[in-house]
């Protein structure tokens, strides 16, 4: 049997990189699979928030993967800290785990910087805790963008470690599903850079809240270099703000990339920018609205939350069990 796990941080910002990368992905699954789909509280808490603000944008990021077509009947929506049970797996799993594999982490590198001494544990032990969202419900696939590769080879190292350990196949390996056309939206401002919710400018990414004229302006403003588009996908390879535009828009079209670059090869990037433009706001536009629709009920989402963590909580309490039972803790 397929399982499904996977989740967002409710960090504010959410943008087109979180739609295509992943929870575009999700709505298709959720046809054929049984789907957990968790707001990842606990993980957002290894960099400071507003507590305010948290509570809004766990709502938020609800909100947005129900507007972009998760059924919630369908699927398990819940915010991960009222399911008990991630915060002790990860304790768990923490003890099996090397600290030399998380010393290969390269997105603990990029956050902690050159503060390294500074960084919390959190922050540090964070790819344990995704490796026990994914294993408490014994999750087979995991749908996610390219920068979440690392992480999931790294769960399946622990999931792998605890079976050896303990001599049992107890944990199926999570394989990591990274498809569609764009599993790396780059930054509007750099074609170099992965769009992200902590880049300073808004004009680097297309947030799910925008309006169609927010999403012009910011296309319009886009990088681009000073060539006409590319008239095949080797011509595009050295020009990554191009390759970004034109990934977006077959993303955002449903259509292969070498389509795109048929379509619109020689064109000049203002006209393309226009069609971009349009795309997007219909695409991007109608999540927009439907997000509003829900926010302004949050009495509905926190229904759905709540009985989401009724629903994973009945499927992870059985699996945490067997966990303490192969572990030897005693539930007298
Ligand atoms: P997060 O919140 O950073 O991002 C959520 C999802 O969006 C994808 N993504 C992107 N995809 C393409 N292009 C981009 N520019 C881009 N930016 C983000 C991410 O790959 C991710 O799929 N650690 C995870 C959350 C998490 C998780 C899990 C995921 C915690 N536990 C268990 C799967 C399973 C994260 O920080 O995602």
């Amino acid at each position: 049997m397929k399982r499904i796990f996977s989740g967002v941080q409710p960090t504010g910002n959410l943008h087109l990189g979180n739609y295509l990368g992943a929870i575009r992905n999700w709505v298709q699954l959720q046809k054929d699979f049984d789907c957990i789909f968790c707001i990842v509280d606990l993980h957002a808490l290894t960099l400071p928030q507003d507590p305010k603000e948290l509570t809004g944008q766990t709502r938020e990021v609800t909100a947005a993967y129900i507007a972009a077509g998760i059924d919630p009947e369908r699927c398990i929506i819940f915010n991960q800290s009222t399911v008990p049970g991630h915060a002790e797996l990860a304790w768990l799993l923490g003890c099996l785990t090397p600290l030399g594999w998380l010393n290969r982490m390269t997105q603990f590198k990029e956050k902690a910087g050159k503060h390294r001494e500074e960084a919390g544990l959190g922050l540090y032990a964070y790819p344990v805790l995704m490796a026990a969202d994914i294993l408490l419900y014994k999750a087979t696939h995991v749908p996610v963008g390219e920068d979440q590769k690392q992480h999931l080879e790294l769960a399946r190292d622990i999931a792998g470690a605890f079976n050896r350990r303990f001599g049992v196949e107890f944990f199926p390996l999570p394989e990591p599903q990274i498809f569609g056309a764009c599993t790396r939206v780059m930054s509007l401002r750099d074609g170099t850079k992965k769009m992200s919710k902590s880049d300073t400018s808004d004009y680097s990414r297309l947030n799910m809240t925008d309006d169609a004229a927010a999403i012009a302006l910011k296309i319009r403003k886009a990088k681009t270099d000073p060539q006409p588009l590319p008239a095949t996908e080797k011509e595009a390879e050295a020009r990554p703000e191009a390759t970004n535009l034109l990934g977006i828009y077959a993303a955002l079209a449903g259509v292969s990339f070498a389509e795109v670059i048929q379509r619109f090869a020689g064109w000049n990037f203002s006209d393309f920018k226009a069609e971009l433009a349009d795309l997007a706001a219909d695409v991007c536009g109608r999540i927009a609205v439907e997000m509003k629709r829900l926010m302004a009920d949050p009495g509905y989402i926190d229904g759905v939350l709540k009985r989401g963590a009724e629903r994973a909580n009945a499927i992870a309490a059985p699996v945490l069990r067997d966990v303490f039972d192969l572990m030897g803790l005693l539930r007298p």
